[in-house]
């Protein structure tokens, strides 16, 4: 199966994603932690396992039927708030957060959603060498091109151990 792009993205992150999220998550002291996009909590479940007790993880999602998965999933852990609705606009009213992971609804505005300092993660990307080499991709991507081009996010792109699938990942300077 060609990797290059996966439709609508796959119902869950990649262990690799998870285990990065959770990376960042465990240095969220006291910090607030947003997705967008739940699916049935399978990111959220990385991150909270490793995010401190005295941080909070507000994943939302729009459709109703996940969000009931993914609410049974934390239904014992008071720091995660399950929110049905937009992504972007139930995580703008609660802003702003140390860490927000992408993954489902309006991405463009994304970086509003950080304090200074925060990180904002991409995940399916594929890595330019994983691109077939007639692959628009590998000189236009639309991600790529958002991350490494707003002034206001210091980016890069992580390649992950399977060498067929990137994330990208900034920190807001201003
Ligand atoms: C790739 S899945 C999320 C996977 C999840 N983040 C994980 O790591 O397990 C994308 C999800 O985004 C949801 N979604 C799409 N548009 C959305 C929006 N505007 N607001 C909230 N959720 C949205 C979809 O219903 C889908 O469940």
């Amino acid at each position: 199966m060609a990797l290059e792009r996966r439709g609508d993205g796959p119902s869950a992150c990649l262990p690799g994603v998870g285990r990065f999220l959770a990376v960042l998550a465990a240095g969220c002291v006291g910090g607030r932690i947003g997705e967008m996009g739940t699916g049935v909590g399978v990111g959220a479940a990385w991150m909270a396992s490793a995010m401190p007790v005295d941080c909070r993880l507000v994943t939302v999602e729009l459709d109703p039927v996940r969000v009931a998965a993914a609410r049974r999933v934390f239904a014992d852990d008071e720091r995660v708030e399950v929110v049905h609705g937009d992504s972007f606009d139930e995580l703008q009213r609660r802003a702003p957060f140390d860490l927000v992971f992408v993954d489902g609804g309006r991405s463009d505005r994304a970086v509003e959603l950080l304090r200074i300092g925060g990180r904002l993660v991409f995940d399916d990307v594929t890595p330019v060498e994983a691109l077939p080499a007639d692959s628009p991709y590998r000189t236009n991507d639309p991600k790529r091109d958002f991350f490494f081009t707003d002034p206001r996010l210091v980016a890069t792109e992580v390649v992950l151990p399977d060498l067929r699938n990137s994330l990208l990942v900034g920190t807001r300077v201003r």
